[in-house]
């Protein structure tokens, strides 16, 4: 029997290409470039399996030009690369990576507020133009963190381990709101509040975003609800870009509506919105909250082990369509 052909949309580590070679043919992109619409295309054809990064769409109009496609396997936790409807009605088998990047996430998620809250870029940036003069009292004075009301908005199993992060080992007190509130058991270990959004927006100090990107949470953060927000207040955002609308954001920076804000994911990333590069206030980094190299590794070597289930005729591990 022919073995299955996989292509890999991106560079994956060698351990995982050595996973997959003997009981696939494994296509690579030697060249590491992001392929167009019109070339991942082409080179699906004689393909009947994706391995993605999370950046390919996969929709009705990809999966009927790739007729011989099975399954796509991202190696990300995120799936809103993928018209999951349209998979299943092709008959395309979707998966995603949970778990494996949970609280590298969650270590991330905290730097970035730290890094915000405590002006570390601003201040970095200032020392290497050379215009420290002297000490002062005030020089880059940034917000509390420790004993300060940290808002989590999204709480899956990240938002979770970054509840434990500010409750545990910093003394916060931690609200959340999600779609529906968690099981008394899993409140007790994050020590973490439910409240209703217009609460946890009012009252966070450092307000993080968590949540799964889809059509019903695109821009949930947009100036009505940065305008709620405590003048002090600094927002992260380690979940999807689209879910804050960053041209609102821009705005209420310059403005002081809030004091500062943290991103690692962009409406249109790569692209950035050139009015988040002029502003001071902000951190910026190029989406790389799960970026160790033992947890990249790991979420491709689960998607990989969800391809061989497949092939193998055995259920898939973290399926996000049936
Ligand atoms: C994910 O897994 O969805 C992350 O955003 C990729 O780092």
């Amino acid at each position: 029997m022919p073995r299955p052909r996989v292509l890999l949309s991106r560079a994956m580590p060698a351990e995982v290409v050595a996973q997959l070679s003997p009981h696939c043919e494994v296509q690579a992109n030697p060249d590491d470039v992001h392929w167009s619409r019109a070339e991942l295309i082409a080179r699906l054809q004689d393909q009947d399996a994706l391995l993605d990064t999370g950046t390919q769409r996969i929709d009705a109009e990809l999966l009927a030009a790739c007729p011989r496609l099975k399954i796509v396997a991202n190696m990300t936790v995120g799936f809103n690369n993928f018209d999951v409807p349209a998979m299943t009605a092709a008959g395309v088998q979707g998966t995603n990576a949970p778990d494996v990047l949970t609280e590298t996430t969650a270590d991330f998620g905290f730097a970035l507020l730290m890094a915000t809250a405590r002006r570390i870029s601003e201040s970095e940036h200032y020392l290497r133009a050379g215009k420290w003069q002297s000490w002062r009292y005030d020089l880059f004075a940034g917000a509390e963190v420790h004993g300060s009301t940290l808002g989590i908005l999204g709480m899956g199993r990240i938002g979770q381990a970054i509840a434990r992060r500010g409750a545990l080992g910093f003394g916060m007190q931690v609200l959340y709101h999600n779609r529906s509130q968690l099981a008394p058991d899993l409140e007790a270990a994050c020590q973490a509040r439910y409240v209703g959004k217009q609460e946890l927006l009012r009252r966070a100090d450092h307000l993080l975003l968590v949540l799964p990107y889809s059509a019903e949470s695109h821009h949930s953060i947009g100036a009505a609800e940065l305008a709620q927000m405590k003048p002090t207040a600094t927002l992260i955002n380690i979940a999807r870009g689209g879910i804050v609308d960053d041209a609102a954001l821009a705005q209420a920076l310059r403005a002081g509506t809030i004091a500062a804000a943290g991103l690692d994911v962009f409406e249109g990333e790569p692209q950035v919105h050139p009015d988040l590069l002029s502003v001071p206030n902000i951190v910026l980094t190029p989406h790389i909250a799960s970026a160790t190299l033992a947890t990249r590794c790991a979420m491709a070597r689960l998607a990989a082990d969800n391809l061989l289930a497949f092939f193998a005729g055995k259920d898939v591990l973290t399926a996000v369509n049936t």
